[in-house]
């Protein structure tokens, strides 16, 4: 039998670092937020397969919020690490920072979570990954947390699931009274 195989955090963790010129403007001066996010899946990609030694794709982005615009001009940095690994499954952290070189000023653009799970590369399903060898505190509080959210995911996409099986429209539309909406006439 083949011995279980751990790699470390810092093996795959990556840096990303991308200057954002004017193509990527949206109609109001800032950076296109799919610009960003397009970059956290490249980076999450890279982390994960390097992780994983392998192909893998993108199960689920938890959400995404931006705090601050990114202007053209700003260098942008994405940080990605793994936190947590299941069997086939690896929640990619991904922190991206702004910095803008004239003023000297850093910001926080966002934070999030992509779940990225492994496939064997001929049969296409998922498969076994590497466990993680966990060096300090704060990695052991990042697998927590991430194994955490994992559950989280499964209970919200769930909740979800049985709302939508059990919905009745009609009293739903009694309790839209207040909302933007108008609802059609008859
Ligand atoms: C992600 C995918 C491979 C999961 O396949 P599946 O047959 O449902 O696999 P399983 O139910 O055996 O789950 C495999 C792992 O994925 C995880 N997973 C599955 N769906 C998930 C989701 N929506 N969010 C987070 N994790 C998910 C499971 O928790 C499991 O993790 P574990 O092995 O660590 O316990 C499949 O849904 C897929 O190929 N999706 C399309 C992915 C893609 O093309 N991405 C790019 C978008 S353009």
């Amino acid at each position: 039998m083949s011995e279980a195989v751990f790699r470390t955090v810092k093996s795959s963790q990556v840096i990303l670092k991308e200057l954002m010129v004017p193509s990527y403007a949206n109609f109001g001066g800032k950076v296109h937020g799919g610009i960003i996010l397009s970059l956290m899946d490249k980076i999450a990609y890279t982390c994960a397969a390097t992780h994983a030694k392998g192909y893998c794709v993108t199960a689920s982005v938890d959400s995404v919020d931006f705090v601050n615009p990114v202007e053209v001009g700003d260098l942008l940095t994405l940080y990605a690490s793994v936190n947590y690994v299941g069997k086939s499954s690896m929640e990619v952290g991904i922190k991206v920072v702004s910095e803008d070189f004239k003023q000297g000023i850093v910001k926080h653009t966002n934070t999030s979570y992509f779940t990225m799970v492994a496939l064997d590369e001929q049969t296409r399903k998922p498969c076994q990954v590497a466990g993680l060898q966990l060096e300090d505190e704060e990695e052991i509080r990042r697998f927590v947390m991430g194994k955490l959210r994992k559950q989280l995911r499964r209970t919200h996409q769930q909740e979800i699931t049985d709302i939508r099986k059990s919905l009745e429209l009609g009293q739903a539309i009694s309790q839209l009274e207040g909302e933007n909406c108008l609802l059609p006439k008859g």
